[in-house]
C-alpha cells in the first residue's frame, strides 16, 4: 500500500528519478526509510534494492511497498555490511536521500562509490547546516517557498516514527568542499528546500 505525503525529501524524488539513466538495470536506494522512493524507482529500473539499517523502517517499507515484484527491501548498514548483503561494484544507480549526514561524509562517500558499478551514477540529496549570512538568506527564501508549496500539498508530513532522523553537522560550504575533494568531477548545488544535490558518474 503506498502512503502519499509531502515533505522536503519527497519533493526532490522527481529530481532523483530524472537523474536515473535510461535503461538502468540495478538501482540501490540507501537509507530507504519507508520505501517510497524505491517504489518510484521501480517503475524505471529493472531491479531495485532498498536498504536501511533500521529494521523498523524496513518493516514499514515492506508493509507499504512489499507487493512490488522488482523491489527487495534489505536491513543493512551500507557502512558496515559484514554479510555482504550489498555487493560492491554491482549497482548502476545509487541514491541516498537525507542519509549522508547520519555518518562521516568522507566515509559515507567512499562506501557509496564502492557499491557503484563502473560507469554507474550516484545521486545524493543531502542536508547541511547554515553558518554564513548567505546560508541564512537562502534558507529564508526556502522557507517562503516551502510555505507556498504547503498551500498546494498540505502540511509537511513524515514517513512515520520508524524512520530515524538527525540534524546535519557540516555546513553547506564544508559539504561542497568535501564533495569536490572526495568526488572529483562531481556536480554539487544547493537546492531551495534546505537540501543539496550531489551527482557523480563513476568512470568506466
Ligand atoms: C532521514 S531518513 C530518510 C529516509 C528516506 N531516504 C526519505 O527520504 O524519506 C534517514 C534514513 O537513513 C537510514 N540510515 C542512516 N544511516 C544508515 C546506514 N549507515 N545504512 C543504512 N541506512 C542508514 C536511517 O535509518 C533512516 O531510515
Amino acid at each position: 500500500m503506498s502512503v502519499p505525503y509531502w515533505n522536503h525529501n519527497v519533493h526532490y524524488h522527481s529530481l532523483v528519478m530524472k537523474l536515473m539513466p535510461a535503461g538502468c538495470q540495478r538501482a540501490l536506494d540507501l537509507g530507504c526509510g519507508d520505501g517510497l522512493l524505491a517504489s518510484k524507482l521501480a517503475a524505471r529500473a529493472t531491479q531495485v534494492t532498498a536498504a536501511d539499517r533500521a529494521p523498523e523502517a524496513i518493516a514499514m517499507a515492506c508493509e507499504r511497498h512489499g507487493g512490488l515484484d522488482n523491489v527487495e527491501f534489505v536491513t543493512a548498514d551500507y557502512l558496515d555490511d559484514p554479510r555482504g548483503l550489498l555487493p560492491e561494484g554491482k549497482y548502476d544507480f545509487v541514491s541516498a536521500v537525507a542519509v549522508l549526514h547520519h555518518a562521516d561524509f568522507t566515509e559515507a562517500v567512499a562506501a557509496l562509490t564502492r557499491l557503484l558499478a563502473p560507469g554507474g551514477r550516484l545521486v545524493v540529496i543531502g542536508l547541511a547546516r547554515n553558518r554564513s549570512l548567505l546560508d541564512w538568506l537562502v534558507s529564508g527564501a526556502g522557507q517562503v517557498a516551502s510555505r507556498a508549496l504547503r498551500l498546494r500539498h498540505g502540511p509537511k508530513s513524515g514517513p512515520g516514527k520508524g524512520v530515524p532522523a538527525m540534524d546535519p553537522v557540516l555546513s553547506w560550504a564544508e559539504t561542497a568542499r568535501l564533495a569536490r575533494r572526495t568526488l572529483p568531477g562531481s556536480r554539487f548545488g544547493r537546492l531551495l528546500l534546505r537540501r543539496y544535490l550531489l551527482v557523480w558518474d563513476k568512470p568506466e
